[in-house]
C-alpha cells in the first residue's frame, strides 16, 4: 500500500515512542514531472504530477524556541536555536528542515519551537522530489505550530528560497509547487512566470509509471547549476537584440535561430531545448484532455530526444530504461523525468495493461549494481496537508 498513511504512520509511532505523546502529522507528496524539463527557471511551463510516494512530519510545538528534527530514515536527531539560523547553510538533511524554517523567519512569518519525526518513502535522489517534499512537509508543520495561515503557492516560493540561498541549489518553482499545490486524479499545467495554474486530469486508460535507474544523482548539483547559467548566457545575447527579452519564455524559435551566429554552439543547443520545450506542456495538457494517448506518448520521446541531444542531461541508464519501456507493450512514450543524469524515467502505459508493463520492466532492466529496477504506477496525489 502506497498512500500517505504508511510514511505517516512510521512518524507517528515513532514519535510517540520518543515522547510519549500524540503529535499532528503533516505530509507532502513527491513529484513525477510529465513535460516540461528544465523550463521552470526560464519562466516557462511545466506539466507536474504530485504522486503516491510522501514525507510524513510528526510534530508537537516546543515552548523554548528550539527546532529539533528526527529523520527515522538516517535514525539522526539534530536540533538548532531558531534565531541562530543565518543563510547560508549546508545541504544535508537537518539543512533542508533548517532552511524553511530560516525562510520563513526571513519572510517576516513568526516561526515557533517544534519537535519533528520524519519519514518517508520517496527514493532519495531519484529525481522524484524528495527535497521538495520534505521542504514543504516542514512548512506544513511549522504554519500549524505558528499560527501562519498555509498558502500553497506562497509557501512553495518560500521553500524555493530556502532551497535556492540557504541549501544552495538553484533549483526553479517546479518541485515545491507541485509538493504544495497537487491535486488528487490531476496533473498541474503550471505558468512559472506567474504561477497561474490548471489542472489537468489523468484519463482513467493513462498510467504514468516511474522507473528508477538506480543511479542517483551526485554531481546533479553543479551540473544543473551550469546548465541554468548556459540559459542565462542566451538571454544575455538574446537582449543586446530586443532588450525586452527577459527570459527564455520571451523566444520564440525563429527569434532564436536568428540569434544562432552570436552564440556560442553549446549556448545555442542549450537554449534550443529550452524555446522548445515550453510548448510541450501544453501540448501533452491537450493530448490527456482529448484522450490522444498516441499523441502524448509522442510528445513524451519527443522531450526525451532533446534533453539527451540539445540538453545533454541524459545518461546510458535513462537511455537503456526508456528504450526498453518504448519496447513493452501496453507503452506510449518515456522520458527521464527530473533534473537527469540518472534517477527516474516516466512512462506513459495503458491502465489496463500497467501491472504486466512493470512485471516485464523488472525482469528486463537490471540496474548497475545488479538488482532489478524498482517501477511504481503512480497515483496523481494531493499536495501538503495534515493527516
Ligand atoms: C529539478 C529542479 C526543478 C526543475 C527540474 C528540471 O527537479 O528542482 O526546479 O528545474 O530539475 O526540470
Amino acid at each position: 500500500m502506497n498512500s500517505p498513511a504508511v510514511p505517516a504512520m512510521r512518524a507517528r509511532q515513532r514519535f510517540i515512542d520518543l515522547h510519549g505523546s500524540e503529535p499532528l502529522v503533516a505530509v507532502a507528496p513527491g513529484r513525477v514531472n510529465l513535460v516540461g524539463e528544465h523550463t521552470d527557471y526560464n519562466d516557462g511551463y511545466v506539466l507536474p504530477m504530485g504522486i503516491d510516494l510522501h514525507v510524513a512530519v510528526a510534530f508537537a510545538p516546543r515552548r523554548d524556541g528550539q527546532l529539533r528534527a528526527r529523520s527515522v530514515t538516517v535514525e539522526e536527531t539534530r536540533q538548532v536555536d531558531l534565531v541562530e539560523l543565518s543563510a547560508p547553510g549546508g545541504s544535508e538533511w537537518f539543512d533542508y528542515v533548517a532552511a524553511v524554517a530560516w525562510a520563513l523567519a526571513d519572510a517576516g512569518e513568526p516561526v515557533g519551537g517544534i519537535d519533528m519525526v520524519i519519514a518517508g518513502n520517496i527514493p532519495i535522489g531519484s529525481g522524484l522530489s524528495s527535497s521538495a517534499a520534505l521542504e514543504v512537509s516542514v512548512a506544513r508543520a511549522l504554519c500549524e505550530v505558528s499560527s501562519v495561515q498555509w498558502d500553497p503557492p506562497k509557501m512553495a516560493r518560500l521553500c524555493q528560497r530556502a532551497e535556492n540561498q540557504y541549501v544552495g541549489v538553484n533549483c526553479g518553482i517546479m518541485d515545491q509547487y507541485a509538493a504544495a499545490a497537487s491535486r488528487a486524479g490531476c496533473a498541474l499545467l503550471l505558468d512559472c512566470r506567474d504561477l497561474t495554474v490548471t489542472p489537468v486530469e489523468i484519463p482513467s486508460r493513462a498510467s504514468f509509471v516511474v522507473m528508477d535507474t538506480g543511479v542517483r544523482r551526485t554531481l546533479a548539483g553543479s551540473a544543473y547549476n551550469r546548465r541554468r547559467a548556459s540559459c542565462e548566457a542566451a538571454v544575455a545575447r538574446l537582449r543586446e537584440r530586443d532588450p525586452a527579452i527577459r527570459a527564455l519564455r520571451d523566444v520564440t524559435p525563429d527569434g532564436l535561430a536568428a540569434a544562432e551566429p552570436l552564440m556560442h554552439p553549446e549556448t545555442y543547443s542549450r537554449a534550443k531545448h529550452v524555446v522548445e520545450e515550453m510548448v510541450r506542456p501544453q501540448q501533452l495538457a491537450e493530448a490527456l484532455q482529448a484522450g490522444d494517448l498516441e499523441t502524448a506518448g509522442r510528445v513524451m520521446n519527443e522531450s526525451h530526444a532533446s534533453l539527451r541531444d540539445l540538453y545533454e542531461v541524459s545518461s546510458a541508464e535513462l537511455e537503456e530504461i526508456t528504450e526498453l519501456a518504448r519496447n513493452t507493450a501496453g507503452c506510449y512514450g518515456a522520458r527521464m523525468t527530473g533534473a537527469g543524469f540518472g534517477g527516474c524515467a516516466v512512462a506513459l502505459v495503458e491502465t489496463d495493461m500497467a501491472s504486466s508493463f512493470v512485471g516485464r520492466m523488472q525482469r528486463r532492466y537490471s540496474a548497475p549494481g545488479g538488482e532489478s529496477g524498482y517501477c511504481h504506477i503512480c497515483v496523481p496525489s494531493d499536495g501538503a496537508k495534515l493527516v
